[in-house]
């Protein structure tokens, strides 16, 4: 048998994407127009994201002020056994890891940052990953750290890098990455300096390394935090708080926090924990203390009792907030969390499937990957909660992130939007390290209730041996030792029916395709909970009418599926008719960049989305929510503009749940159709311009319209945003559509016009249209309509003010969209350091009874024989000698060239003058250690710094900390 992947990879990249498909991607020649979807315009809903409380008060925002190169920068080799020996010490790294490392060139850039996303498409390189190179990257980062902060706990926390990467803090080596899925949290705390000292962070990564078989993006593309904290707090994920409900009814909230301490001695804290209702009343409300040890953990653990919770159900996603407070013996605030919980049961039945608060519901999921256009892999937060509102229009109710752990922001808006969610870690593997990253992902994950479901793996060749047995018991024991309230399932497509396998080590049973092995499997186990894992993987182009290998697209009558999937009609035909098959997650929610299977070059994203990849609906949108949706839907398949095609005939479909359809074509019946559930009723019409309407009744009285019309000639552009309002914090985004109207003011479905865009007031992040085969740069400010829609993604600047998008098209007056930017909490954040160059080279002549020439340049040749000086080693001046100098030789680079700077001595002990280029530039006439600083002219001519001292005999005398150049603010 052909392995399925290779038949997926290799007819692809072949170019033949004929092969193993079902359908007729190239027979359907019956429609011979191609032409776009009726339209689907998002409506302006004035939703503008809540504001919650910080979850974790003690984060604060890094996401500004890093610096990217993109390329490798090769560590140089050194020579000889000192500087070889000098190397390989903590806090020496060498290159681009370097403390002193010239950055000042590179790009500043903000994250999320996806860097491939700018590469242009190039048929050379992988379709799997969008045709886009990847290749290595460098990113730095100055950290100015106040002084304040000295004894506190700081983590720094890198919420995704795709893909390995390696993390330097001050030279050390801190962490490594080894998948771009998994948060790194790294403790920073010994490596950091304060005050006029900077920090600098190194991250090299390699995007080339890959993890899955669609776009994976490159860079450090989640949010960056750094987490401040009282020696003694909450660990990171410390927080386990998942609702039980008791015998008789009531409930209870088992609360484990989980303390660590960085003091130098055992501290005790009182744990204090409060439940919030919905309207922010506290309901519950307990103590707990606790002792930890000096670099310890300790944990505390208490129970909040609530007698009739509101629940939480994808219908009424209603929250609590569970807030717990961790106080030292005076009552003073350590550290606290915000975790928001909701209260539901969930069960799998072996014959009845899902059942949430002890009611039967279908899952109606949908499979998600994590890009969009503009930004690819790189998402901004509200664009999360977007997509999720999206996909709740058609009435799906589940996500399953595939195959990685989602970020943060998606499963906020799902928890908020009662969304359900399987949770699936990337990597089929037990050992050690990767068992780490799934049990990293449950403890995050295991408090929302949206999360249903854990999986462990996606299609593993090893699936149905004994030894992937042995792995999914391993990863599934894992699971269970740190949440025991849902199930674990593994998606997968085949060996379920071998002596041992996947299936017999989880909860519930995942089938990836494989439709026609339900019954089987059921029959088999007839007391196992099944579920599809994932379905369908029908394709189809959005506004395309008929496939056509010419112009590389899809039709969308739903007749285009692979050889492993099914139409959206059937493959809602096997699902929704059984009731032991728990749910269906259809392959997929949005189309998204890579595997463009099964269209060849130059076909670059998917065409599986229910949604395209601006989630712009096509047809397979009105198809499923007539599915889905329990309240009456009709909607009306193809547009009506066939100028040309008059009297040929047009296939009409009607996608609707009503029980009886009438179809018009200008007021004249064309038919009229009782429908059975999940009919999908059609009509050969002749075409003949004017207006096609469909009229659906439910027993026996109308209760819908729906109508498509022949368009006339283009009169003005239309820019349609999804809210009028938005939050002035800097990372505001939104998606506006654009398209054409007609004189009547009717959307034209075919017009491809190429738009351009300006913005007064934000920022314009990217543009998109849906277009499989379209290649212009998505971080343009242009875009042609592709069936009749485009996307400009725009940011709104932090502040409030107006912002204002005007998109022009030739021949109109341009249309203008003013969206309103409304004053919003930023939160706690680390501003952009100015570029700091930490002055490492300084040597000292011998002491002397009287003072020397601080005037007087040592040659290099002079100088190099000098005695080394290393910041925090500290010199005794001698009864008969106690005057010495120090030297460094210095040229200023990049923005202090330019500009000038400052030279900053963080503590010399001794009397002190600062002589720069044998001018006197500073004094500091204290013995006691203390800071110096002077300024530095622009200009990279090399200056000789020399800092003159003096003590008393027997006085610690030299640098106790580092000297650094900082860069003027400009
Ligand atoms: C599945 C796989 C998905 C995607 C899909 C395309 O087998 O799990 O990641 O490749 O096929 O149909």
């Amino acid at each position: 048998m052909i392995d399925r992947r290779q038949l997926l990879v290799s007819s692809a990249l072949a170019g033949s994407a004929l092969s193993g498909w079902t359908s007729a991607f190239a027979a359907q020649t019956e429609n011979p127009a191609t032409a776009p979807l009726s339209p689907d315009m998002p409506t302006p809903l004035g939703h503008l994201p809540a504001p919650v409380p910080a979850q974790d008060p003690s984060l604060h925002r890094l996401n500004d002020g890093w610096r990217f190169h993109e390329g490798d920068i090769p560590v140089p080799s050194p020579r000889g056994n000192d500087e070889t020996y000098s190397a390989t010490k903590a806090g020496h790294a060498q290159g681009a890891a370097a403390l002193d490392y010239d950055d000042t060139a590179w790009a500043q850039v903000r994250v999320p940052h996806d860097w491939a996303i700018a590469h242009p498409i190039e048929p050379d390189q992988n379709n799997a990953f969008a045709y886009r190179r990847r290749g290595i990257g460098w990113y730095r980062r100055t950290l100015r750290l106040p002084a304040q902060w000295h004894g506190r706990f700081l983590e720094l926390q890198l919420g995704g890098i795709a893909t390995l990467a390696t993390v330097w803090v001050n030279g050390v080596e801190v962490a490594h990455s080894h998948s771009g899925y998994v948060q790194l949290n790294i403790d920073i705390t010994p490596y950091v300096s304060f005050g006029a000292e900077p920090n600098t962070i190194a991250i090299r990564v390699d995007g080339d390394a890959m993890e899955g078989w669609w776009y994976e993006g490159a860079g450090l593309y989640r949010d960056c935090w750094l987490a401040v904290r009282d020696p003694l707090h909450i660990a990171t994920d410390g927080v386990w708080a998942d609702p039980r409900q008791n015998t008789d009814g009531s409930w209870h909230v088992p609360v484990v926090a989980t303390l660590e301490s960085s003091a130098e001695t055992p501290g005790t804290a009182t744990l204090e924990a409060m439940l919030h209702g919905p309207d922010g009343r506290i309901v519950a409300q307990q103590r707990q203390s606790a002792t930890v040890a000096p670099l310890g953990q300790s944990e505390a653990r208490l129970t909040l009792p609530i007698a009739a919770p509101q629940m939480w159900h994808p219908d009424s996603p209603t929250l609590y907030t569970l807030e717990t407070r961790l106080l030292d013996g005076s009552g003073k605030l350590l550290d606290s969390r915000h975790t928001p919980i909701g209260f539901r049961t969930i069960r799998f039945d072996a014959q009845t499937g899902f059942h949430i608060n002890g009611q039967p519901l279908k899952i109606k999921g949908v499979c998600i990957h994590q890009d969009h256009v503009g930004v690819g892999v790189a998402m901004p937060e509200a664009l999360w909660e977007w997509k999720v509102r999206r996909l709740k229009e058609i009435g799906c109710n589940a996500i399953r992130s595939t195959h990685h752990a989602p970020s943060p922001a998606l499963l906020d808006a799902c928890d908020r939007q009662g969304m359900l969610v399987m949770d699936e870690n990337r990597h089929f593997n037990p050992s050690p390290d990767y068992l780490a990253q799934l049990q990293w992902m449950v403890r995050r994950d295991r408090n929302r209730p949206s999360v249903i479901m854990w999986s462990v793996l996606n299609e593993e060749p090893m699936q149905g041996t004994e030894q992937g047995y042995e792995m999914v018991r391993r990863l599934a024991a894992a699971v269970k030792a740190l949440d025991d309230s849902r199930p674990v399932t593994a998606a997968m497509n085949d060996g379920m029916f071998t002596a041992r396998n996947g299936t017999d080590a989880v909860d519930l049973v995942g089938f990836n395709y494989k439709a026609n092995w339900y019954d089987r499997y059921h029959a088999l186990h007839p007391d196992r909970p099944l579920t599809s894992t994932e379905d369908t993987s029908a394709v189809m182009t959005r506004g395309e009418w008929r496939t056509d290998t010419e112009r590389n697209v899809l039709g969308s009558y739903d007749t285009e599926a692979p050889e492993w999937g099914l139409t959206h009609h059937d493959s809602w035909q096997m699902i929704g008719s059984r009731p032991f098959i728990a749910a269906t997650f259809v392959w997929t929610g949005f189309d998204y960049h890579g595997e463009p299977t099964p269209l060849p070059w130059p076909a670059a994203s998917s065409s599986f989305g229910i949604l395209d990849i601006c989630g712009f609906g096509k047809m397979a949108y009105h198809l499923r929510r007539a599915q889905w949706r329990t309240e009456p839907v009709l909607a009306l398949a193809p547009h009506w503009d066939w100028a040309g095609q008059e009297g040929k005939p047009i296939r009409v479909m009607v996608l609707t749940n009503v029980e009886r359809v009438e179809l018009r074509l200008n007021g004249v019946t064309v038919g009229m159709q009782d429908l059975k559930p999940s009919t999908i009723p059609e009509w050969q019409v002749p075409y003949a311009p004017g207006r096609l309407e469909a009229i659906g009744f439910i027993g026996g009285k109308e209760v819908l319209r729906a109508a498509v019309e022949t368009t006339s000639a283009p009169a003005r552009l239309r820019l349609t945003a999804d809210r009028p309002l938005m939050l002035g914090t800097g990372r505001d985004v939104q998606p506006v559509s654009v398209d054409l109207l007609d004189t009547m003011g009717r959307h034209i479905p075919t017009a491809t016009d190429r738009v351009t865009f300006t913005i007064d007031g934000g920022e314009i992040i990217g543009v998109g249209n849906g277009d499989p085969n379209d290649h212009d740069s998505e971080l343009a400010e242009n875009r042609k309509l592709f069936a009749g829609l485009a996307q400009v993604l725009i940011r709104a600047p932090a502040g409030k003010g107006d912002l204002v998008l005007t998109a022009r098209v030739a021949g109109l007056p341009p249309a203008r969209l003013l969206i309103r930017v409304v004053e919003a909490d930023v939160g706690p954040q680390i501003a952009a350091s100015p570029a700091a160059q930490p002055l490492t080279e300084w040597r000292r002549a011998e002491f002397t009874a009287s003072a020397p020439d601080a005037a007087h340049a040592y040659p290099a040749s002079a100088w190099q024989h000098l005695s080394y000086v290393r910041p925090g080693r500290l010199e005794e001046a001698q009864s008969a000698n106690s005057f010495t100098l120090i030297q460094s030789h210095y040229a200023p680079r990049g923005p202090v060239a330019v500009h000038g700077g400052q030279v900053v001595f963080s503590g010399v002990s001794g009397r002190a003058q600062l002589w720069i280029d044998g001018k006197l530039a500073a004094r500091k006439d204290s013995e006691a250690d203390g800071p110096l600083q002077a300024d530095l002219t622009p200009g990279d001519n090399t200056r000789i710094l020399t800092l003159a001292l003096e003590a008393p005999a027997g006085k610690q005398v030299g640098l106790s900390k580092g000297v650094t150049v900082w860069a003027k603010e400009v």
